[in-house]
């Protein structure tokens, strides 16, 4: 919001200044145009009262005028009754008066003031002692004459103009000089002044208001972007322009002055000019006529001569008028000729430098005003180029300062390693390595000296070679702090590219992983830990297994041992039942319950009387339903048995058949497992290899058509028995011999 008030109060001093400049330069114009105007105006007035009442008063009265007791005269009552008549109908005026030359010195003749003068001048003939030049041209050169500035004499202080009296001859009689009271024409000044002094608060107030109403739209655009655009073409356009337009101004200004001191040299030049030919036009009447000039006259006619530089004419008029031994008329006649060609020159000179004047001033005017309108430009275009670059300024500093922050409160340690040294650090970083946060200053092995020992040199090599190469880097060390746990970290650095592409800087990012380290460190102790006891465990089970394995198989060769021709019957069915459910693609899991499960699958005949299960004759029914009752009995023995948990199926169904005719639950098809269909042909394969008690064993071929009979009836799994035949065939029967164990023996 800062931002919006300076913006805006600087377009509004911008705009105020440059409408002040316009305003202040106009207003000034106008007020000395209407000061000159009105002094003009006064001067004409004057001159024009005084050329009326010389051209009013008699001639012969005044010339008959010469002595002070001619006051009741009729010739001075009716001149001055005249005059007072005129100062009557006059505004303005404050005196009136008639001199008249006598000699060397100047004389009034008639005199009257208006109303509120505070007295009359003179009486009749008292001496003029207080003559301004003006009224002395007018007498040279015979024409009217006004006071450019005031003059002061003992009654006051007066603008005047003079207008000589000439008589039928056209000789002068006398001088007609009107005064006007300086105090009350200051007063018509003082006035202009106070107008000019209103225009001005005015011309403020109105410049003012308008640059406060033009500035917020200008800053609203400013702020928008809508900002003068410039190029460096256009900004030395800009610039050459306002140049020109200065040096115009100077130029013209300069050219001007010199004017007006040439304008005031050719007036004064046309007056004496008029005074010369009056003078030698009288000094040439005079000694045409036989007569001898005056001195007085003659004096004049030298004075002017040197006081206005005629040169080659002066020396001329000299030769020919001033000097009667050497007087020629023919050449004085010439003198005055080329007097006249100078005058006329000299008007002409005038009227051109008069024309140029006015049309230097609205040349001045026009660059005055460009100047103004090339200033407000400027000035806004420099506004908002200050309120740009401030305003990026600002913003620059603002994410330096966030960029600094942000840097120095980076919870992971940074440093810029620059022509291989380090340049600048974080806080973070200085924490790290160990040295104090204020540090700016850094030692080129800083880095180097902080690493650990035992990885220095490796660690070292690897980051020289990667900022050598300007290549991004990762590698993990150990800090080394006297005294202290070493700290370990990993640094990641990239390379720092400037516009040109060319690599100055490495930006290093550094992390404390100490905690990770630990933190892992501590998890691979827990886990060996937790491995060894879950191998302590596993030995443990494996053992319990082993044990328990060892007892089920001592029950089952008790079992074998009631009868010495089925020793060995639990293994081979086993390995009958391996063998096939190998051949069938079994896993790993399926196999260790059928190599149990067959194990133990005959438990339960530890239950049933000797007598039955070694009686060499057949058995009876009631003997063969005691038989049948081993499964159940093998269920009990090993049910609580976790390990024998899967093999259940296996003991209790490895008498039922596919058709339903088996027992002891008398199961149809799918509702006897494979496993248990698996284990119950390799157990009728071993029944009939096997020489019993009671009849020794059948040949491969006879037990297989015996078999394949059974599967035909549906009591075996057909697609088994087939694979089964296939096995057999390649692994041929396991020999009975074998499979005697020591207490056969015995
Ligand atoms: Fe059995």
């Amino acid at each position: 919001m800062h931002q919006k008030g300076t913006s805006r109060i600087t377009v509004f001093l911008s705009l105020a200044a440059g409408f002040l400049v316009l305003g202040l330069s106009c207003s000034y114009i106008l007020y000395t145009g209407a000061r000159e105007n009105y002094f003009r105006q006064i001067n004409t007035y004057l001159q024009t009262i005084a050329e009326l009442t010389a051209l009013q008063v008699n001639p012969d009265n005044i010339a008959s005028l010469n002595e002070p007791t001619q006051t009741n005269t009729p010739q001075f009552q009716s001149e001055t009754n005249r005059i007072e008549e005129i100062l009557t109908a006059t505004k303005s005026v404050t005196h009136i008066s008639i001199l008249k030359q006598v000699g060397p010195q100047y004389h009034f003749v008639v005199d009257a003031s208006s109303q509120g003068a505070e007295q009359s001048k003179s009486n009749l003939l008292d001496p003029a002692d207080e003559i301004p030049t003006e009224l002395t041209q007018a007498v040279t050169s015979r024409s009217s004459v006004f006071t450019d500035s005031s003059h002061t004499d003992r009654w006051g202080t007066w603008f005047s103009a003079y207008a000589p009296i000439l008589n039928a001859e056209s000789q002068l009689v006398g001088i007609v000089a009107v005064d006007s009271d300086a105090n009350k024409i200051s007063l018509g000044d003082l006035e202009l002044l106070q107008k000019f002094q209103v225009t001005l608060a005015i011309v403020i107030a109105v410049c003012i208001g308008m640059a406060w109403l033009a500035s917020g739209p200008i800053t609203q655009s400013v702020r928008q972007g809508e900002v003068w655009k410039s190029s460096p073409h256009r900004r030395i356009v800009a610039e050459v322009f306002l140049v020109a337009v200065v040096l115009g101004i100077i130029f013209e200004m300069g050219q001007s002055h010199l004017r007006n001191i040439e304008l005031i040299q050719t007036q004064n030049k046309i007056t004496s000019n008029q005074a010369l030919t009056s003078l030698s036009t009288k000094v040439l009447d005079t000694i045409q006529e036989g007569g001898t000039p005056s001195e007085e006259v003659q004096r004049d006619l030298d004075r002017i001569l040197i006081t206005n530089n005629y040169g080659q004419i002066a020396d001329t008029f000299k030769e020919t008028i001033v000097n009667p031994t050497s007087f020629s008329i023919s050449k004085a006649n010439k003198s005055v000729e080329s007097l006249a060609k100078l005058q006329t020159a000299s008007i002409e000179r005038m009227n051109v430098l008069q024309e140029s004047q006015s049309s230097a001033n609205l040349r001045l005017f026009i660059g005055i005003f460009l100047l103004s309108i090339s200033t407000i430009v400027l000035v806004r275009y420099t506004a908002n180029q200050e309120f740009r670059i401030s305003q990026n300024l600002e913003n620059t500093g603002s994410i330096q300062a966030q960029l600094s922050s942000l840097i120095e409160n980076l919870p992971i340690g940074l440093f810029v390693i620059e022509n291989g040294k380090i340049t600048f650090a974080n806080a973070e970083w200085k924490k790290q390595i160990g040295i104090q946060p204020t540090q700016t200053d850094f030692h080129p092995n800083l880095l180097t000296d902080a690493i650990h020992t035992e990885e220095r040199g490796v660690i070292v090599e690897k980051i020289t070679e990667a900022v050598k190469q300007a290549k991004p880097f990762q590698v993990q060390y150990r800090i080394a702090k006297p005294g202290e746990p070493a700290l370990h970290v990993e640094t990641r650095a990239v390379p720092v590219y400037d516009t040109d592409g060319v690599c100055r800087q490495m930006l290093a990012f550094t992390v404390d992983l100490t905690e990770t380290v630990i933190a892992k460190r501590e998890v691979e102790t827990a886990y060996g830990e937790v491995n060894h006891k879950n191998k302590l465990l596993s030995d443990a089970l494996a053992e319990l297994e082993k044990n328990l394995e060892s007892v089920v198989k001592s029950l089952v060769k008790a079992v074998e041992a009631k009868d010495p021709y089925t020793a060995g019957h639990s293994e081979r069915v086993m390995q009958y039942s391996l063998w096939l459910g190998e051949a069938i693609g079994l896993g790993p899991y399926e196999r260790r319950i059928l190599e149990l499960g067959t194990l133990v699958h005959d438990v339960g005949k530890i239950g049933i009387p000797d007598a039955i299960l070694t009686k060499p004759d057949r058995l009876t029914d009631a003997e063969y339903d005691i038989i049948k009752k081993h499964p159940e009995y093998g269920v009990n023995i090993i049910g609580n048995i976790e390990m024998f948990r899967e093999c259940l199926p296996i003991v209790r169904w490895h008498h039922e058949r596919l058709d339903g005719r088996g027992y002891p639950d008398q199961l149809k098809g799918e509702e006897i497992p494979v496993l248990v269909r698996i284990s119950a042909i390799a157990d009728i394969f071993d029944a009939m290899t096997s020489t019993r008690a009671y009849r020794t064993g059948m040949e491969l071929d006879k037990v297989l058509n015996i078999m394949n009979e059974i599967s035909e009836r549906g009591e075996i799994d057909a697609e088994l028995f087939a694979t089964f035949c296939q096995v057999i065939h390649q692994r041929g029967i396991i020999p009975q011999s074998v499979q005697q164990e020591p207490w056969k023996a015995a």
